[in-house]
């Protein structure tokens, strides 16, 4: 049950109005507030306090209320019976939407030939947290990896590999696109030094750099021998995003499609910008103008074609909207990158909205912060390389390995609980806000950490694993600490539709360390297993373990997190 949903309707039912009813900080006068007599006194023109003391009795006469008293200016207080909250309280289950939606979800969108990086950290963590969440209110997603598998970069690759290997066949007039290509292959390693090289290259060379672009616009147009190279190297590079995104305990992608998939539709959306009269030549290339006369902050027009000829990274997201429009049909598209691209999403809405192909109200972008280190810059590693997120994982499965090391814990529970501490982390702060990433707290197995809830509910699950008593509601004289865990769990409903209307992950991972609080609090002033314990007493407190196992195992899925056996 949802505890607050259904005091709040019971007493807006009892009243015929709406009033408003809060959890207040200090709960010793009651477990809800509600400033029912404030609302009913502006509708009657009366005084708060003498209106609280004529409502006083009607909520006293709710089946749930314990009892009630008004404070302050005419707030009433309410504490919930004990029988109700343990007869009521029930493991969370997924919900069915009143208007489930279909959502195109954008996050990942790794580069293709380039290392995975910090930077996609988040995109990743907090994409899978809000793709569950929306799963979990009964929405339908579908994510999508929308890779930059098509524009500059891949020339610069290309260019570099030919620099290296200039008699492969790939480079030659009579490449014939029928040959058995399976001896050319890539070190994924390897493969993802060359685009840096590259690009460093083609800073002092220009020669190279006119080299590079001529090959992007080359293989858009269909050269064949860089086709047949790209088809080597992308799917070696996709195998290698998989493989990272694994190991972080991510759903799978339901499509793994980026900007070349998107670029098969550039021709019908240039007809339709055409005809909506929304495309101009400016030097050679081809744009839209976006901005309007209100606008007080620059706003650049989008780039469809370059001056090569080239597909760009606006027209790719253009026609990303388009296919997925012709595809999906989904009532919204959600994209989650780092809040510097805001500007191109900001004019990508605009021009989805003029040519008419999306709502701009349906159609929104999640920027979130960076990662810092302790020097308050972008987190670098110890060589002072921007970090890979391999290096990351690696780092915290170090720190884990380090802190632990009196634990005998296997590789795989260390993986788990470094990966928790990594995910719990970046889920717990605001996604639109930075933070400094520290490895040593992070993965400290107190406090408000990933660590701290596996351990919470590893505990859980040694309890019910060490008896056959069985778990069921046999006294209902509960304490408080036992109050509080159980009304915790009546919260979880109201958190996660707070998180998904407010795309706050941090609501989730807050909501579950402070679950684990009231578990742990429970723990330690309720034996449960104990010979001085009655049965009845013990069955009761084992009911209680089992809700608040399987509520802890339900939110912190809802964070991709896996629980160890032991720790
Ligand atoms: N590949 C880009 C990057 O790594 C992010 C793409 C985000 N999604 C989009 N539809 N533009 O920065």
């Amino acid at each position: 049950m949802n505890l607050y949903k259904h005091v709040s309707n019971a007493i807006n039912e009892k009243l015929g109005f709406n009033a408003n009813l809060e959890i207040p900080r200090n709960r010793e006068f009651g477990d809800f507030s509600t400033n029912a007599a404030m609302v009913g006194a502006k509708l009657a023109h009366k005084n708060p306090r003498e209106l609280a003391n004529e409502i006083l009795p009607k909520i006293q006469e709710l089946d749930f209320v314990e009892s009630a008293s008004i404070a302050g200016p005419g707030f009433i207080n309410i504490k919930i019976r004990d029988d109700f909250i343990l007869n009521n309280a029930s493991v969370p289950q997924p919900q069915k939407a009143e208007q489930p939606l279909v959502i195109d979800m954008d996050y990942g969108a790794y580069n293709v030939a380039k290392s995975l990086h910090i930077g996609h950290l988040r995109t990743t963590i907090v994409g899978d947290t809000l793709n569950r969440i929306f799963r979990f209110m009964g929405h339908k997603t579908i994510s999508y990896n929308h890779m930059g598998d098509w524009g500059r970069s891949m020339g610069f690759v290309i260019a570099w590999i030919k620099k290296i290997h200039p008699d492969w066949p790939f480079f030659q007039d009579d490449f014939d696109p029928s040959m058995d290509t399976s001896a050319y292959t890539f070190d994924i390693k390897e493969l993802n030094t060359f685009y840096p090289q590259a690009a460093a290259l083609a800073k002092q060379d220009s020669v190279f750099m006119e080299e590079a672009q001529n090959i992007t616009a080359d293989l858009q147009h269909g050269h064949a021998g860089y086709n047949a190279l790209y088809n080597i190297f992308m799917p070696i590079s996709l195998k290698c995003m998989h493989d990272t995104i694994a190991k972080l305990n991510i759903l799978p992608f339901d499509r793994d499609l980026g900007e070349k998939n998107a670029a098969l539709y550039t021709k019908p959306v240039e007809e339709l910008l055409c005809k909506k009269n929304l495309l101009q030549e400016s030097d050679g290339a081809e744009i839209i103008v976006v901005k309007k006369d209100t606008d007080t902050a620059p706003m650049p027009p989008m780039m469809f074609y370059n001056s090569r000829g080239a597909t760009t990274y606006d027209a790719t997201d253009i026609a990303a909207v388009y296919y997925r429009k012709l595809t999906d049909n989904p009532n919204k598209i959600i994209y989650l990158t780092d809040s510097r691209q805001s500007l191109h999403f900001e004019q990508l809405f605009r021009v989805a909205e003029l040519a008419g192909l999306f709502d701009i109200k349906n159609i929104e972008h999640i920027g979130y912060g960076t990662i810092n280190g302790a020097d308050g810059k972008p987190f670098k590693t110890r060589s002072g390389n921007a970090a890979e997120l391999d290096d990351i994982i690696q780092i915290a499965i170090d720190a884990v390995r380090a802190r632990a090391a009196d634990r005998n814990l296997d590789n795989e529970t260390i993986e788990q609980i470094a990966i928790a501490a990594l995910k719990f982390n970046d889920l717990m702060h605001d996604l639109r806000s930075d933070y400094i990433f520290d490895p040593e707290s992070v993965t400290s197995f107190e406090g408000r950490t990933g660590p701290y809830v596996l351990y919470t509910a590893v505990r859980l699950n040694s309890v019910l694993k060490r008896t056959n008593i069985e778990a069921q509601i046999n006294n209902t004289n509960i304490c408080a600490d036992e109050r509080n865990l159980l009304i915790a769990i009546m919260d979880f409903d109201r958190t996660v539709q707070a998180a998904y209307e407010n795309r706050a992950t941090d609501m989730i991972a807050n909501y579950v360390y402070n679950l684990c609080q009231s578990i742990n609090a429970f723990y330690h002033t309720c034996p449960i297993l104990h010979n001085d314990i009655d049965i009845a007493t013990q069955q009761t407190r084992l009911y209680i373990t089992k809700l608040a196992r399987d509520t802890l195992i339900t939110a912190t899925n809802l964070m991709g997190l896996s629980i160890p056996d032991k720790m």
